[in-house]
């Protein structure tokens, strides 16, 4: 399968190492507008086709995939122009920066035939097979709920950042999400339309375009199947705990997590025989053994949340003539859910999915107070 990526930077890294290490695939081309980024990652991985113009990639290569790992605003031109020339799209999260983007790279890839899948790995990795494997088998009694923290970003901005990845974990261990219901607040107060800017502006950290946002805390309840629950919590602090993120699971009878160590950043399962944690009457939390064999992908072990994980689930689905898991309608869940996160704060409301007013949330709001502000001068 000829492979190509189209952005240079962080995450690329970690989808090109991938697919040099699959056996199906091959790398023949990287794009990037920044040369440094573009030959830095083309030497490391001894790529030959280099493009500063991903279109003349896309035009010239005989692709059957491409992963795009560009800023979320151009993951919908970039996939639209890859559809029309028959090339199957692995986006990196977020899919899109509203649905209305969404929509058009689902149906340019539907039209084309081609599959359009994004990039959660975390639902991929061995840890999170094997735990659902046990929630389902029923090792912590009923499912009840799962928590879920941000690493201590702004809020708006965590929700495009690691809220999407939050929505599909809990998309994947409730086996669906059905509603979503929200409280934001920025600096103190319900974020009102005042609140609302773009990403870069709320988050000075981290310049990662995720488009217009709002709110440094927030609070989101998600309905899924059967009466269960998903709780994410987003919310600033100076230290930003990588190994915070992560879903706990409370069931009828123990809990169980899955959370990175904090010194080697590797994941592990820990559980409780009790379903709720009280001070010195929760017994002790057991780290569960996990078989490292599962984590080795053609004879070589790899990091538990690695995007090969998500690139494996792909091209064997593609390869087998199957839908890949996060493709179709799926790839657009976590977007839906950051949508109606937005639509719920600002209506009050729980908003059931999948969204049917498809603008984003924030920026027809922002439109409608401009459009009658000019009303009133005229
Ligand atoms: N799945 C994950 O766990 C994970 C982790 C990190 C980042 N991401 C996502 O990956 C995406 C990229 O993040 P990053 O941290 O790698 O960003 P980055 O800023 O490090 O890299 C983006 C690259 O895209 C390039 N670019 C910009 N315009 C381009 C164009 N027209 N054509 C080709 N290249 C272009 C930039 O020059 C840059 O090198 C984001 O959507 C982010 O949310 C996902």
């Amino acid at each position: 399968m000829r492979v190509g990526v189209v952005g240079c930077g962080g995450i690329s890294g970690s989808h090109l190492s991938g697919y040099a290490n699959l056996s199906q695939t091959e790398i023949v081309a990287v794009s990037d507008i920044n040369e440094t980024a573009l030959h830095k990652r083309a030497d490391e991985f001894e790529v030959k086709g280099r493009y500063t113009n991903y279109q003349q990639m896309l035009d010239q290569e005989g692709l059957d995939l491409v992963s795009i790992c560009t800023h979320a605003p151009l993951h919908m031109p970039i996939a639209v122009a890859a559809a029309k020339r028959g090339i199957n799209v692995l986006s990196e999260k977020p899919l899109a920066v509203d649905l209305v983007q969404a929509d058009r790279m689902f149906s340019a890839c539907t039209r084309a035939g081609v599959h359009l899948a994004v990039s959660h790995q975390f639902r991929f990795t061995p840890i999170f097979r094997q735990v659902k494997q046990w929630v389902d088998d029923g090792r912590i009694g009923q499912l009840r709920s799962i928590r879920e923290v941000g690493k201590g970003r702004e809020a708006g901005f965590e929700l495009m950042e690691m809220g999407v990845h939050y929505f599909d974990e809990i998309d994947f261990f409730l086996g669906g999400i059905e509603w979503v219901h929200a409280q934001i607040s920025y600096q103190g107060h319900s974020a009102t339309i005042e609140d609302i800017m773009h990403s870069s502006q709320l988050c000075q950290t981290d310049q990662r375009d995720n488009g217009t946002v709002t709110g440094d805390t927030m609070l989101v309840h998600v309905g899924g199947k059967n009466g269960t629950y998903g709780e994410i919590e987003l919310y600033c602090r100076p230290e930003r705990h990588g190994w915070m993120m992560g879903p706990h699971l409370l069931g009828s009878r123990g809990q169980m997590m899955v959370k990175p160590n904090a010194k080697t950043g590797i994941d592990e399962i820990w559980y409780c025989p009790f379903d709720v944690s009280f001070a010195n009457q929760t017994p002790d939390w057991e780290l569960v053994p996990f078989d490292e064999a599962l984590f080795l992908i053609e004879g070589k072990a790899w990091p538990s949340r690695h995007t090969i994980w998500s690139i494996q689930n792909v091209v064997t689905a593609i390869r087998e003539g199957q839908q890949p898991e996060l493709s179709g309608k799926q790839a657009l869940v976590s977007l839906e859910c950051v949508s109606a996160t937005y639509e719920s704060h600002f209506t009050a409301a729980r908003v059931n999915l999948p969204m049917t007013d498809r603008q984003h949330p924030l920026e027809k709001r922002q439109n409608t107070k401009i459009e009658k502000e000019n009303g009133e001068q005229y």
